[in-house]
């Protein structure tokens, strides 16, 4: 039996001769990604690149510790990437030091916390209804287990961060660290004025850049690298990499950021993503990543037209970076019952609580939509929309078994159009 050179294994079989069970569901989820919208803001199509360094033999070697100070013998190739993977880091972000070992946002967040906390402290965090992370002091998390976590918000009327609240909570608290950063804000972080009031109390700043990381990279969205102790980021989303995570930081706290991830929180790192990173970073040096961050915040703004045009509501009233929040009212269709219609209309997102929230975290007034990954797919303005108006459509009359059919139909056609336009520009190079 021949094998491919790409996979060296010792053993016997491709996927399709010992498990075609899960080779089925492979090929189930990459029909999937190729007929359905994908407006998850989180989630993104990696490159074959990434992908192949992501199945690499890379996933064979145990290396706990860091590139020439290993634990194991035999460390010289995967030193040698992750070495790559550390200097394209800071090199892209312009950062002092990089760790590329964490396994994802949350533990680069959890390293973040052990390297510079006491149990027990006070952490400032954004109020996760307004578009916090599970990792800024939800009470279900480690986060509000081990430190006091204060929060603040957004102002009601504008749904905007407001900074004299961050001030005031920062002033009356003391916190050690104020964590910025969120997962469904559609405006800029103002660095600078977070530099600021963390400085008047003493405290450090964490940005965590997870969702923007790309954005940032591409110069879509300020850097907050300048100004900030801590840069946390996953770097599956925008950043378009594998599942993983990343923490940038001042050299001052290189070493304890690299203890806190390694032995404080994980064992051997996963060397074979650690690869794919690598890549992620050589392709986010391009001018095309360039390009590509910038369509996604104009794709964003075309998609946010077309959903304001069609009627819709969006939180802070539409959009800066990648992503936004459609508040359907607190009466009617619930987020989850219009997201559940929007994915059987082949329109992929999910519900998502508004400031002000009403009905909790699962049910949610709002639905959140973005572009990284639909921009990736080959989507442009005009694509963009057409998707803001199927997806009211869907708002409007989610129970509608004949709109949802309609708009799966011309979902389907939007899909192959785009594929078969990106493949007839591909042959053209
Ligand atoms: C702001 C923010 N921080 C951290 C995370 C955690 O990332 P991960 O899912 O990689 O643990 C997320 C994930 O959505 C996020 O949005």
């Amino acid at each position: 039996m021949t094998r491919p050179a790409r996979h060296p294994s010792p053993l016997p079989g491709s996927l399709a001769e010992v498990d075609p069970e899960v080779l089925a569901t492979i090929h189930g989820e990459e029909r999937r990604l190729r007929e359905t919208i994908q407006l998850i803001p989180s989630e993104n199509y990696p490159s074959q690149a990434v992908m192949e360094a992501t199945g690499s033999v890379f996933t064979t070697k145990y290396a706990e510790g860091y590139p020439k100070r290993r634990y194991y013998q035999g460390c010289q190739w995967v030193d040698a990437v992750e070495e790559l993977a550390r200097k394209r880091a800071c090199a892209v972000f312009g950062a002092e030091h990089a760790n590329v070992q964490p396994h994802s946002g949350s533990t680069a967040n959890m390293g973040a916390y052990l390297t510079s906390l006491t149990i027990g402290d006070t952490v400032m965090g954004m109020d996760l209804i307004a578009g916090g992370h599970l990792t800024h002091g939800s009470p279900v998390n480690f986060s509000a287990k081990l430190y006091r976590f204060v929060n603040y918000g957004v102002d009601p009327s504008t749904e905007l961060i407001d900074y004299d609240n961050v001030r005031k909570v920062a002033h009356a608290s003391r916190p050690k660290m104020i964590v910025v950063g969120a997962t469904a804000y559609p405006r800029i972080f103002d660095w600078g004025i977070f530099r600021e009031i963390a400085d008047e109390v003493g405290a450090l700043l964490l940005a965590d850049i997870a969702h923007i990381s790309g954005l940032i990279a591409g110069g879509a969205h300020p850097s907050p690298v300048p100004v900030a102790d801590f840069c946390t980021t996953s770097t599956h989303k925008a950043l378009r990499g594998p599942r993983g995570g990343m923490i940038l930081c001042k050299s001052e706290w290189a070493e304890r950021i690299d203890k806190a991830i390694m032995p404080g929180i994980q064992g051997g790192p996963l060397e074979h993503v650690i690869a794919a990173k690598a890549v992620m970073l050589h392709e986010a040096a391009q001018p095309a990543f360039h390009d590509y961050a910038h369509a996604i915040v104009s794709n964003a703004k075309v998609l946010a037209q077309s959903l304001l045009d069609e009627g819709l509501t969006l939180v802070t009233g539409g959009t800066d970076n990648h992503l936004m929040i459609i508040r359907l009212g607190d009466s009617g269709p619930t987020g989850k019952e219009v997201a559940r219609a929007m994915e059987r209309a082949g329109l992929v997102a999910n519900a998502n609580t508004v400031p002000g929230e009403t009905r909790g975290a699962f049910q949610t007034s709002g639905v959140r939509v973005g572009t990284p990954a639909a921009t990736t797919f080959g989507f442009g303005p005009d694509e963009f929309r057409t998707i803001g108006k199927l997806i009211a459509g869907i708002v409007r009359d989610p129970s509608n078994a004949d709109v949802v059919k309609a708009t799966a139909g011309a979902v389907r056609e939007l899909c192959h159009a785009v594929e078969a336009r990106r493949e007839a520009t591909h042959a053209h190079r």
